[in-house]
């Protein structure tokens, strides 16, 4: 059993891609609600932690534990880590063309225990419902985005980590999701966001963490990192 309070726990995970040892004892806390940044230079980790997390088989965990409201999820494979509420958002984002917007949305609902209805999701994501009949891959990229994490909300979710969700979009776009998020975070959904764009993700972030080969350098708030010179031109290159 979880020896602390905190809603998300991760403790001392270590993961391996084959020989390669690529999470290296990773600890944090989220409490429940928050938005916590992972951030990073490239090839820090980041996805590797964000996949160990939710227990995709690659790479593979060997040692520490995770807990979601008490419960091991470091115990659990994939499905079980998904059916416990963990719901990774991963780069490319998933969309599956050929599909519409809407099909997209009803293939998150088969899944078990079932979140938002279709149309609650048109109702906060009005673009989405102008759309529903359109090919999901021919919309732009921040749409696309918009419909990973509506089909994210579409199941029963407790967690949600986000990797790069602004990856290719222009700033405007950013800002689009960035109030999407905003509204995610006023649902009390936590969230893990990963992102290159420092500077947007910590507009968000309660809290965040630097990670660097695998390892957690600095942990503290936006406003520390954003204050910090030397940690800004050494981890973010901003
Ligand atoms: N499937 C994989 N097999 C082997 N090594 C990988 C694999 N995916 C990522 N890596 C390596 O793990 C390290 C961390 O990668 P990643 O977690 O993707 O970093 P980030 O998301 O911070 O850019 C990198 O050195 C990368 O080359
Ligand atoms: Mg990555």
């Amino acid at each position: 059993m979880s020896e602390n309070n905190a809603f998300f726990s991760v403790r001392d995970i270590h993961a391996y891609y084959g020989e390669s040892y690529i999470v290296q004892g990773v600890s944090f806390d989220v409490d429940e609600g928050e938005i916590v940044a992972l951030l990073g230079r490239n090839g820090a980790g980041k996805t590797s932690t964000l996949r160990a997390l939710a227990r995709v088989d690659n790479p593979k965990l060997t040692k520490g534990e995770i807990y979601l409201n008490g419960q091991a999820v470091h115990e659990m494979k994939s499905f079980e880590a998904a059916q416990a509420g963990i719901q990774l958002v991963p780069e490319d984002r998933r969309i599956i063309g050929g599909l519409t917007v809407e099909e997209n949305l009803i293939l998150s609902q088969v899944a078990e225990p079932k979140g938002w209805e279709i149309e609650k999701i048109y109702d906060h994501f009005p673009r989405l419902g102008e759309r529903r009949n359109q090919d999901a891959i021919t919309m732009s990229g921040g749409e696309q985005q918009m419909l990973a994490v509506a089909r994210a909300l579409a199941r029963d979710i407790k967690i949600l980590f986000l990797d790069e969700p602004y990856e290719g979009l222009a700033p405007v776009i950013v800002e689009e999701i960035e109030k999407i998020l905003m509204e995610v975070r006023s649902l009390g959904i936590t969230t893990i966001i990963v992102e290159q764009n420092a500077v947007a993700a910590l507009k968000l972030a309660d809290k965040a963490l630097i990670l660097d080969m695998g390892e957690i350098v600095f942990r503290g708030t936006a406003a520390e990192v954003l204050d910090n010179k030397e940690l800004r031109h050494e981890y973010l290159a901003i």
